[in-house]
């Protein structure tokens, strides 16, 4: 039998993990024969830390067969010893009337510290999955403190845009989900993000030519794919979370899945017309476990170039307002 892989998670008190971590531990992540110790990570906030170990009683409530340890930590160097993968989910959210310049700044810190640390102590085969926001932001800032881990290890999350994507094309076209395939999230987890439709297929079929209004693939599309987590919170009263940890499930499964075709940010090396060093969401196919290339040679129209340059330029900007302290 295998034995166990380490997987630290920071803001393990948090909704997103709450929805996260029974998913690893029953073996969704990681698959139904691969043992996880689980490295939970948390603020030093006193109600933090108690609600974390309200949710590993919850873990050992379930008894997963495939559960081999827990650390409850609020110590970065603790919970990232040795870690196979790293899910960074915890972030600074943004207050009322806070400037997204200092969202950057203040997540840029918590972002380097846990970059320096996982590539001190995190084991040879690291690697990085970020879901806190701005999760491309943060994922660049994070490489960028590596000095052992080469940048490819550090990915962060487009997966859940690629689902919405893939949902709503399947409404759409009044399909089964499962028909709808290489739709792929291009650039920044954030409203810029284009949901790329120009090599998607449909049952086998371009998905230009089931569905052929193109102004709604231009349009309402776009539009909902991209304001989808500002949906979720004027209706939850909460940000998206099950979904989100759903979404890092697959980014992680199909990370490890050779031949999986999927979207992650990555850094983009000038690909697709992105600036070299920011983080992007684009095609990959993984390679062998927890590696993968960008596949290349998708030709843009004037529409998706557009789009691309829309959200490269966020990314630039985010770079921008951090740069000082990469
Ligand atoms: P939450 O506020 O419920 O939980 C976050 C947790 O992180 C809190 O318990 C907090 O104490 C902890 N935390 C904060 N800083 C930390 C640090 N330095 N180390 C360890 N823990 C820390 O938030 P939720 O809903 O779980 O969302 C987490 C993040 O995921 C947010 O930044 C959110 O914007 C982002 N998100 C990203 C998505 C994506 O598609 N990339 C989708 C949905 C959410």
């Amino acid at each position: 039998s295998k034995s166990p892989i380490r997987v630290a998670v920071t803001g393990a008190a948090g909704q997103i993990t709450y929805s996260l971590l029974f998913r690893i531990a029953s073996g969704a992540m990681f698959g139904p024969d691969q043992p996880v110790i689980l490295q939970l990570i948390e603020v030093p906030v006193e109600k933090a830390m108690k609600a974390l170990e309200g949710v590993a009683m919850e873990l050992d409530d379930c008894a997963f067969p495939l559960l081999k340890g827990m650390v409850l930590t609020d110590d970065p160097r603790v919970g990232f010893k040795d870690a196979n993968w790293s899910l960074l989910v915890g972030a600074k959210p943004r207050g009322p009337g806070m400037e997204r310049a200092d969202l950057l700044k203040d997540n840029g810190k918590i972002f380097i510290s846990q970059g320096k640390i996982i590539d001190e102590v995190a084991a040879e085969d690291a690697r990085v999955a970020v879901v806190g926001n701005p999760a491309n932001t943060n994922c660049m800032i994070a490489a960028s403190q590596a000095k052992r881990l080469p940048a490819e290890r550090f990915t962060a999350m487009v997966r859940l845009d690629q689902n919405r994507a893939q949902a709503q094309l399947a409404k759409k076209a009044g399909v089964d989900l499962t028909t709808v395939k290489n739709i792929f999230i291009y650039g920044n987890h954030s409203p810029t993000m284009f949901p790329a439709f120009g090599h998607a297929t449909i049952g086998g079929k371009p998905a230009t030519e089931v569905i052929t209004d193109s102004a709604w693939l231009q349009g309402p599309y776009c539009e909902t794919v991209g304001k989808r987590g500002a949906a979720i919170i004027a209706a939850r009263g909460l940000s998206s979370a099950a979904s989100a940890a759903n979404a890092l499930i697959d980014h992680v499964r199909d990370l490890t899945t050779p031949g999986a075709i999927h979207s992650i940010a990555v850094k983009s090396n000038g690909l697709y017309g992105f600036d070299a060093s920011v983080w992007a969401g684009m095609p990959v196919r993984t390679t062998t476990p927890g590696s993968y290339e960008v596949i290349t040679g998708y030709t843009m129209d004037d529409f998706a170039k557009s789009k691309i340059a829309a959200t490269n330029k966020e990314l630039v900007e985010e770079r921008a307002a951090v740069a000082d302290m990469l």
